[in-house]
Parts: C-alpha cells; sequence; structure tokens
C-alpha cells in the first residue's frame, strides 16, 4: 500500500495543478486510465477546448475512446429509480481505486465545509465571491454549478453512436458539487438491444474558467419498468433564458460548445446576470432539472 499511497499523493499533485471533474463508474470508457494500469488515472478528466469533433467525441484526445469497459460492464439504469454515481478528479480519490481507502464526500478526497464557498478576502479584503478551484469545480458556490447530463443512445456499438441519437434523459441541476451525485432515471425509459445502450455523461461549467466540455462514455443497461415508450429524436437545445417560449421542447441532444467542430449551439452576448452566455444542462438551455419525462418542454419520448 505505501507504493499506492505515494502514486496516489502525485496523482493528487497533478491533480490539483490542471484537472478538472468527471464521472468514475463501472462501465466507463477510460476506467485505470487510457493505458488501462493508471488506478490514479484522471484521464476522462481533462477538458475539451477548440477541439475537432474526432478529438473530442469520446475524449479521443488522450485515447479514452479506445479504453472500452470490460466485457459484462455496465451502468444499470433501473427505470422510474434513481442513481448515485461518484464525480471525482482523479479515480484515485473514488470507490473504484484501493477499496476506496481515499475517498470523502467530496470530489477530491478532501474535505470543506457543506456551503463551501471562496472569497477574494485575501487578495482585495471583500467578500467578493471567488472561484473554487480545488477541486477545480468551475464554480463559486452550489447555487452556481451548472448543471450536468447524462443520455443516451440505443444502441451498443459505440460506433452507431452520433449526436443525432444521443439522447439526454437526466440532468442534476447545480452539479457537480459533492462526490455522490444522484441522477433521476425516468419510468418510461425502455430496454437496451442485448449488447446494452451507450450513455454519455456531460458538463458544461458556468465560467470560472475556460470554456470547456467535459464529455464522458459509458455503456449502460435499462432495467426497463412497465410503461416503457421508445425515445424520440433529439433536437439541439438553444439559449432561452430570456424567453422559455424559445426553448426547445421535446428531446434534446446533449450540448456541444466551444470546439472547432461538431458544436450545435452557439451563443453571444450576455446572460440576464450579466455575465458571458456559458450553454448548460439548466433552464438557460430549457433543460428541467431530474428526469426529462413529462415535464413540458422538456418531454424526451415519442408516444
Ligand atoms: C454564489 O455565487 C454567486 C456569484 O458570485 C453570488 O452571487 C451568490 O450570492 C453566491 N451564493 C452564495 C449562497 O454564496
Amino acid at each position: 500500500m505505501r507504493s499506492a499511497a505515494i502514486g496516489l499523493a502525485v496523482g493528487l499533485w497533478v491533480t490539483a495543478a490542471n484537472a478538472h471533474l468527471a464521472v468514475f463508474t463501472k462501465g466507463m470508457w477510460c476506467l485505470n486510465g487510457a493505458d488501462g494500469n493508471n488506478l490514479n488515472s484522471d484521464d476522462p478528466v481533462t477538458p475539451l477546448y477548440e477541439l475537432d469533433q474526432s478529438q473530442w467525441w469520446f475524449h479521443a484526445i488522450n485515447g479514452c475512446n479506445n479504453r472500452p469497459p470490460a466485457d459484462g460492464d455496465f451502468l444499470t439504469l433501473p427505470a422510474g429509480e434513481s442513481i448515485t454515481v461518484e464525480i471525482a478528479a482523479n479515480q484515485g480519490v473514488t470507490s473504484l481505486s484501493f477499496d476506496g481507502q481515499y475517498v470523502s464526500d467530496w470530489p477530491d478526497g478532501q474535505s470543506y465545509p457543506d456551503n463551501y464557498v471562496r472569497f477574494f478576502a485575501a487578495i482585495f479584503d471583500t467578500n467578493v465571491p471567488s472561484c473554487i478551484t480545488s477541486p477545480n469545480m468551475h464554480t463559486q458556490n452550489q447555487s452556481m454549478a451548472a448543471g450536468t447530463a447524462l443520455a443516451i443512445a440505443y444502441v451498443s456499438d459505440v460506433a452507431d453512436v452520433t449526436p443525432e441519437n444521443l439522447v439526454v434523459f437526466s440532468v442534476a441541476y447545480n452539479t457537480p458539487w459533492k462526490r455522490e451525485t444522484t441522477y433521476d432515471i425516468p419510468a418510461e425509459l425502455p430496454a437496451c438491444p442485448d449488447g446494452g445502450c451507450i450513455c454519455a455523461w456531460g458538463w458544461i461549467p458556468n465560467a470560472c474558467g475556460e470554456a470547456n466540455m467535459y464529455f464522458e462514455g459509458i455503456r449502460c443497461q435499462v432495467t426497463p419498468g412497465s410503461n416503457s415508450k421508445p425515445v424520440g429524436t433529439p433536437k439541439p437545445p438553444v439559449w432561452c433564458e430570456d424567453d422559455s417560449s424559445a426553448c426547445v421542447t421535446g428531446p434534446k441532444q446533449m450540448l456541444f460548445w466551444h470546439q472547432a467542430s461538431g458544436n450545435n449551439i452557439e451563443v453571444s452576448g450576455l446572460d440576464l446576470a450579466g455575465e458571458f452566455k456559458s450553454p448548460g444542462y439548466n433552464a438557460k438551455c430549457g433543460f428541467a432539472n431530474g428526469k426529462l419525462y413529462h415535464s413540458l418542454g422538456t418531454v424526451i419520448f415519442s408516444g
């Protein structure tokens, strides 16, 4: 264990310097890193910025797309219930590494107050809120956290996934925040094909740093309920903070933003808070909180 602890210390130092956050779960692409051998991996966590679609799609930029989950490893989605997954800066501080001995309530294995905020006070002697950088959550506090989402494509081969068949089915407002993050699963989610489905996790922070995108692949399967309905064809979301009638109703694609190619949303100017618009998994782009079904404006299923 000694060498593991030293390895972790190195991993955390790297994390503090440049890493961000992503989901670590059974079924994920890039478990144990792009080389398949790193219990302190932060490979799925590296932000995606101004990349060609071939590079950001399933995190090809560092080879995560070539590291599928082991046969039989799935994230299971129980229709009508919820799942809790871990969001972390490094696999070393999740339950997937070292028997979970380095986990804490937070994504970096450290401890913070529940109402964690950071102020510029040390610099300016004021109470102006600053951005939390450890862990690198790209937010000033929980209420400003932009939101994260899970999406699903009803295909088993990742090569068959496209932005046009990847449907957002659950959003968690005010995340990422603590390590354990809960997503509600729509009761109507149908069963997957025999080989399972391909899911994806996404996050676009609201400022507090570069306009990054996070996009990660997860093999998933659904335990269906008795009222399954096929998912509809998703449309690209649009910015609708100032006019909710402009929001895309019905199934929505994930948000693909600030890349060199493959974007599906463009924004310009300032939001209602006077900050540069930053599309996210929240009401500003028409995403309701929780499972996206039977909620006006966010029905994701046809039929
Ligand atoms: C969270 O941060 C925002 C932006 O700085 C600030 O307006 C808000 O008052 C903060 N909320 C809390 C509860 O600290």
